[in-house]
């Protein structure tokens, strides 16, 4: 399982540091949440952001860019260009999505689809043999700290099982990420869905304690339900 901390909600004008202390703990894939102002509501950063974090981090950490850009067709390699290793684009975004997708697996990055918390997953099924990872929001994107929508169960089961037999019929794996208030109180009943990926906001980066802390309670938590 991944815990995949979003630094969305960390001190942004230290970003580097709050980077480094995710990485301190041991969690080296790093989600980072673009947002354009238009796609969203909300804007944050891009490309010359991810290259100095990229300077300032090493090879070794996973670069997961969450584009919640209105424009991920036209600006995608620049992405690539900064550093990024994945890139999750939403399908709502996206006019020819499975040409996007495997533009981006061909320029070298893997790649994942977003379905925010209206988007039926059917969608992604028509594509689930050209990605790598499916993005279930389970919040609203556009803003860290939300509550999780509970009604995304049901669509997560559906993809599970798509995906499961995928796999028995000799397809590639897929990770399911989950991303959107995501707490050590609900991390491991979401795993029982067979989510095996886990955007961690506000769960990490908060001021009750360190992300070393925070991360403690989120994975004991996650060790009980699960066994
Ligand atoms: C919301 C972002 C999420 C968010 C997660 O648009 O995509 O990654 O920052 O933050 P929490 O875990 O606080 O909901
Ligand atoms: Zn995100």
């Amino acid at each position: 399982m991944i815990i995949a901390p979003s630094v969305l909600t960390a001190d942004l004008s230290n970003l580097a540091v709050a980077c480094k202390q995710a990485v301190d703990s041991g969690l080296d894939w790093l989600h980072l949440d673009i947002m354009d102002g238009n796609f969203v509501p909300n804007l944050t950063f891009g490309p010359p952001v991810i290259k100095s974090l990229r300077n300032a981090l090493g090879e070794k950490p996973v670069f997961d860019a969450h584009l919640m850009v209105s424009n991920a067709e036209d600006c995608y390699m620049d992405y690539i260009d900064a550093g990024c290793n994945h890139l999750s684009v939403h399908i709502e975004a996206a006019t020819h999505i499975h040409r996007l997708v495997t533009a981006i697996r061909e320029a070298g990055a893997s790649v994942g689809v977003v379905i925010n918390p209206g988007t039926p997953v059917e969608g992604v099924l028509e594509i689930l043999t050209e990605i790598d990872l499916v993005l279930v929001m389970s919040v609203n994107p556009g803003f860290g700290g939300q509550s999780f929508i509970p009604s995304v169960e049901g669509k997560i089961r559906r993809l599970k099982q798509a995906i499961d037999d995928q796999v028995s019929n000799g397809g590639r794996p897929v990770q399911i990420q989950i991303d959107g208030g995501v707490k050590a109180h609900n991390i491991g009943e979401i795993a029982s869905w067979g989510v095996s990926n886990f955007v961690v906001g506000s769960g990490l980066f908060n001021d009750k304690a360190s992300v070393a802390e925070n991360l403690q309670h989120i994975m004991s938590s996650y060790e009980q339900y699960n066994g």
